[in-house]
């Protein structure tokens, strides 16, 4: 039963541990200090069209407060994985993802 339990206790951690470890761009990303003037020079020419200049909404919705309710890799994911079209996916180096979550996180 001991063992078991180790057992159990013992994949779980590796599992975790394979979850950080297959996303090195997030780990990157969040090991990086952002610049948000950086990050708004960003947003302007790549998500402005459809987030508007303001990130007040046009054809996507507002960006405003928008981290209260996304968490920092929920940010990341929503920019990179394409998974909610008409959004694109975006392959910002990961010093620019970082200096665009900055921007995010001060709407
Ligand atoms: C072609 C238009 C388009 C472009 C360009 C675009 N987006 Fe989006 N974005 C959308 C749409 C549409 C949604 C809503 C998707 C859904 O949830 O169905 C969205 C959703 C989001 C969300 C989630 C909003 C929420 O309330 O959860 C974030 C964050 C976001 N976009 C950031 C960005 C960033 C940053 C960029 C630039 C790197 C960008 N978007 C570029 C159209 C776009």
């Amino acid at each position: 039963m001991a063992i078991a339990l180790l057992l159990v206790v013992l994949a779980s951690t590796i599992g975790i541990h394979l979850v950080r470890v297959s996303e090195p761009y997030i780990h990157d990303v969040l090991s990086l200090r952002g610049d948000s003037i950086r990050g708004k020079a960003i947003f302007q020419i790549n998500c402005a069209g459809c987030h508007g200049i303001q990130a007040d909404g046009r054809v996507g919705p507002s960006l405003q407060n928008v981290s209260k309710h996304k968490s920092e890799v929920g940010l990341i994911q929503q920019v990179i994985s394409g998974q909610t079209p008409p959004m694109p996916k975006f392959q910002p180096s990961p010093q620019e993802m970082a200096d665009l979550l900055s921007y995010l996180e001060k709407l």
